[in-house]
């Protein structure tokens, strides 16, 4: 089982797949990246996309349906990204779901930050959520401004038990080097658990997970590969991971070194 755990490829519910072509097209992109399985995550209350769980489960069953009618061997679980707001966990305690966990296990809930801060009641709303009995994952951390600023936010996050899942095109390098390098620096750091696609469309953002692999297979080692792929899998059952301790960033190094120390 070969799991990317962040997809846009249920058509028509978001700025991912528009029609059941795309879907298909994207179905098939996921496959030649040797994934067995995805968990789709429309887009939630982001501002411009609504997409309650009982929209994303019916959804989700017409596209599995189409991937059969088309003998792809593909399987689609249900998800959401959810966009940060001040009452998720409310939303999460109330009678009538309009949440969902990653494939409905009630354990893993993918949390997306805005892109260009990350807000003062962050921490305090992760905490909240693991008080509640869910691992929240950050999305596409290496796309927030101030956490590309300073990584040790993420950190802080990381150390009080919430985890991060980098963008694969982001580790390729098929955004810009920016990205690539502190993809490097968050991996190193033992910061990063997942590597998934967050694939929207197979023109300019597809699946790329075997090229991110690949890269990490090269410059960062075969162990990194083994442990983001396993711990996809675990995901998916709902079963704990086994997370790394993350490794502080040295300030008084980067010190020493702007003074030309060393
Ligand atoms: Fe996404």
């Amino acid at each position: 089982m070969n799991v990317d755990i962040h997809n846009h490829i249920l058509w028509g519910l978001d700025d991912g797949a528009q029609t059941p072509e795309d879907t298909l097209a994207l179905a098939k992109d996921a496959v030649q990246n040797g994934i067995t399985h995805v968990i789709a995550t429309p887009h939630h209350r982001d501002g411009k996309y609504d997409n309650p769980a009982s929209v994303i489960l019916q959804r989700v069953d017409e596209a599995n349906r189409l991937l059969e009618d088309n003998k792809i061997p593909l399987t689609i679980l249900p998800g959401m990204e959810l966009h940060l707001y001040g009452e998720i966990v409310q939303d999460f305690q109330a009678a009538h779901q309009t949440l969902i966990t990653l494939n409905q296990t009630q354990l893993y809930v993918l949390i997306e930050l805005p892109y260009d801060h990350v807000p003062a009641y962050t921490q305090r709303l992760l905490f909240d959520l693991q008080v509640e009995g869910y691992v929240p994952i950050i999305a596409h951390p290496e796309r927030n401004h101030d956490i590309r600023e300073r990584p040790s936010i993420l950190h802080r996050m990381v150390e009080k038990g919430a985890l991060a899942q980098l963008t694969a095109a982001s580790v390729a390098g098929e955004f810009s080097s920016k990205y690539q390098g502190i993809s490097r620096k968050l991996i190193e750091h033992n910061l990063i658990h997942f590597i998934a696609s967050d694939a929207h469309n197979i023109a300019r953002r597809g699946f790329a997970l075997k090229a991110a692999y690949e890269w990490i297979d090269r410059k960062l080692g075969g162990q990194y590969t083994d442990f983001f792929k396993e711990n996809a899998r675990l995901l998916v059952s709902g079963q704990d991971i086994a997370v790394p301790a993350p490794r502080p960033f040295d300030r008084k190094k980067k010190r020493q070194k702007f003074l030309g120390l060393f």
